[in-house]
């Protein structure tokens, strides 16, 4: 049999939002169905990789016997998941779109209702991407870039700051791009700013347009 073009690599991958708890029932979050994530995780267990997906609050479920899939909630937990894998993974890709603050405070009781307005007080949260940048010791690393204006600059920015291999582009600004089940519309970017743009398609296919990215430069 022919082997498969990622037989042997690890993979990881993050997909989905992150939930920053505020009180028992309440949390800072977004719009991330988790479905770019689980469609790569996918397609490199099809392609012959091992893979472990780390997924924040989704209702997405994944059984592949290459997959394994670890569930988190927040960015924190996030990033501690990504760090104890990382160091023996060929490919990272973080598809998840992690909340940059968190509340300061998290109350024990739900909060009650006041007069008057009320504030949060938000402090940053670790940037996982860019700490596995910093921590890249043979990896290839790709980001992605969700944008809603100076796309190609702030994507660009983003690669380069966060020392990575490659980086996906999707803009808010297209129809059918970013947050959602159904579809996406990409730019790929690599490390010597080579740029290559895909028209609207299924998830599924743009996530097989990703590896394909990969794998050709992986193999170069
Ligand atoms: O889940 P879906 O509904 O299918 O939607 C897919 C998607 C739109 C969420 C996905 O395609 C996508 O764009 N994911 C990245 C969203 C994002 O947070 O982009 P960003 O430009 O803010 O972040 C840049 C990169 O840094 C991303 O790779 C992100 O995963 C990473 N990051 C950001 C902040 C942080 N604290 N840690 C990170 O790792």
């Amino acid at each position: 049999a022919k082997e498969l073009p990622l037989s042997g690599k690890k993979v990881l991958i993050t997909a989905g939002p992150t939930y920053e708890a505020i009180d028992p029932v309440r949390f800072l979050g977004n719009h991330s169905s988790g479905t770019m994530g689980f469609e790569l995780a996918k397609r490199a267990a099809n392609l012959g990789a091992k893979v472990i997906l780390v997924s924040g609050p989704t209702y997405l479920n994944l059984e592949h016997s290459s997959v394994e899939l670890i569930r988190v909630t927040s960015a924190r937990e996030m990033y501690d998941a990504c760090h104890r894998h990382y160091k023996n993974m060929d490919v990272a890709i973080c598809a998840a779109a992690v909340a940059d603050y968190r509340p300061k405070k998290v109350a024990t009781e739900k909060i009650k209702k006041k007069d008057g307005d009320m504030q949060i007080e938000l402090e940053r949260n670790p940037d996982i991407l860019l700490s596995l940048g910093e921590q890249k010791t043979h990896q290839f690393l790709v980001g992605f870039a969700l944008e809603t204006e100076n796309e190609l600059e702030n994507a660009k920015g983003k690669l380069k700051r966060k020392n990575l291999d490659g980086i996906v582009l999707n803009s808010l600004k297209e129809d059918g791009a970013g947050f959602g089940s159904g579809t996406n519309k990409i730019t790929f970017i690599d490390k010597n700013l080579h740029i290559k743009t895909f028209g609207l398609k299924t998830k599924p296919e743009v996530a097989s347009d990703i590896w394909e990215e990969i794998i050709s430069k992986i193999h170069a």
